[in-house]
């Protein structure tokens, strides 16, 4: 297994005892027992950083944006533009290629109906697979029910990777869309997308990856990548709630229709019609999130002070430590064993229920995610009824997974008596 850490050697280390003193929730009991907070990949915990800068806005900027001339609204507007740009500047994007959404569901839904309504008609295809998130599957259902347009599948090996050589076959001149997870949020998989990218363009067919699971241990380039629509969440990048971002070449938003009407998207209305906005706008209906467009920026720029490499480095210690510790726990069966790995490990316990494993986890005061993850084909695939699901941060330790192996061998021993 591999993250994406370029050079090992040089990438410095995390000072994480230090770290873990700016996260306040790190050091809450659970049950009697110190929390051992092990579903980063649902959400991230915030540090005081961000924490902060949720207060000194609500203390010091909050006003409405775009709409006022009064010095509270400027400053508003000039932070939720500037934010704009720290983002485009992370995802190697031009902040008119930036919308703020609601989240990465909402970032899919906005493509679907407004990249649907333009280009998708009767009997086009549209590829996704076996291993997406249910938020990158029904938006694509609804679509192609709505246009009589078909959903194709790549299918998953048994080790949780895409088969390219199904994907190659099913591109073809009905294609009018890919869209896959870079990052599988229940297997771990990190995906070939500059293959994926690359095959589609070659039969210029665009491509919308799933950075849910990518942007919080991945360096993305979007520009590097040649992708078209890129989408990912506050929450999981140690932002805020409520927000995300699409990022969309400008060639494709400036053809797409709005998604929601309302205030902000607008050039002009009249009773019999009205003119719309250049994108981003035209895609931000509405009051935003300006607390959280601002506030994401800021988690943003505590990641990058970090380092990604860094993060991954650290990120990738604990990945093959949990890997080689609860491999080795007769019975238990790790569910995603793909080559190239974010830090995620799910399992199942021969004879025993994920969700009866994960309660008693919690009551040893160990976080856990247990079910099918909103990844119901997966389970169905590999006819489990879900997993445990362990999703690290930069943040866990070591101790931490030897906590969770003893948690494991402990509910094993009560379930089986
Ligand atoms: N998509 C989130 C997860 O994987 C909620 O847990």
């Amino acid at each position: 297994m591999d993250t994406m850490v370029k050079d090992k050697a040089i990438t410095k280390e995390l000072d994480v005892e230090n770290i873990r003193n700016e996260f306040p929730i790190l050091s809450v009991t659970v049950h009697g027992k110190p929390l051992v907070y092990f579903d980063n990949a649902a959400s991230s915990q915030k540090p005081l950083f961000v924490i902060k800068a949720i207060s000194t806005y609500y203390e010091t900027v909050n006003s409405n944006v775009h709409r006022g001339v009064h010095h509270l609204s400027s400053l508003a507007t000039d932070q939720f533009e500037t934010a704009r740009k720290t983002i485009a500047t992370h995802l190697n994007a031009n902040p008119d290629e930036i919308i703020y959404t609601r989240g990465t569901t909402e970032a899919i839904n906005l493509v679907a109906f407004s990249y649907g309504e333009v280009f998708i008609k009767e009997g086009d295809e549209i590829i996704i697979s076996q291993m997406e998130h249910h938020s990158n599957i029904v938006p694509w259902q609804m679509l192609c029910q709505r246009k009589k347009a078909v959903l194709k599948y790549i299918p998953i090996t048994d080790s949780g990777e895409l088969k390219m050589d199904e994907y190659k076959k099913l591109l073809s001149a009905k294609t009018k869309l890919v869209a896959v997870t870079h990052v599988s949020n229940s297997l771990g998989t990190i995906n070939p997308v500059e293959e994926i990218i690359a095959l589609a363009h070659a039969k210029n067919v665009p491509v919308l990856l799933d950075g849910a699971q990518a942007v919080p241990h991945i360096k993305v380039d979007v520009k590097k990548l040649d992708v078209d629509f890129y989408c990912f969440s506050g929450h999981k990048v140690y932002g805020p709630t409520g927000i995300g971002i699409l990022f969309g070449k400008t060639k494709w938003l400036k053809e797409m229709v709005p998604y929601q009407g309302g205030g902000e998207m607008i050039k002009e209305v009249k009773l019999e019609a009205s003119t719309y906005q250049e994108p981003p706008l035209r895609f931000e209906a509405g009051t935003p999130n300006i607390e959280g467009s601002i506030v994401l920026a800021t988690a943003i720029d505590y990641m990058n002070n970090l380092g990604i490499d860094a993060i991954a480095k650290h990120e990738h210690k604990l990945l093959d430590y949990a890997t080689e510790k609860l491999r080795a726990i007769e019975g238990l069966k790790i569910v995603g064993q793909a080559k190239y790995k974010a830090p995620v490990v799910a399992f199942n316990i021969e004879g025993l229920h994920p969700y009866d494993i994960g309660v008693i986890l919690d009551q040893l005061g160990i976080a856990v995610r247990t079910g099918h993850h909103c990844t119901q084909p997966i389970m169905d695939l590999y006819c489990i009824p879900g997993t445990v699901r362990t999703s690290f941060s930069f943040y866990n330790t070591i101790a931490e997974i030897d906590t969770l192996v003893e948690g494991v061998k402990k509910a094993i021993k009560m379930l089986k008596k």
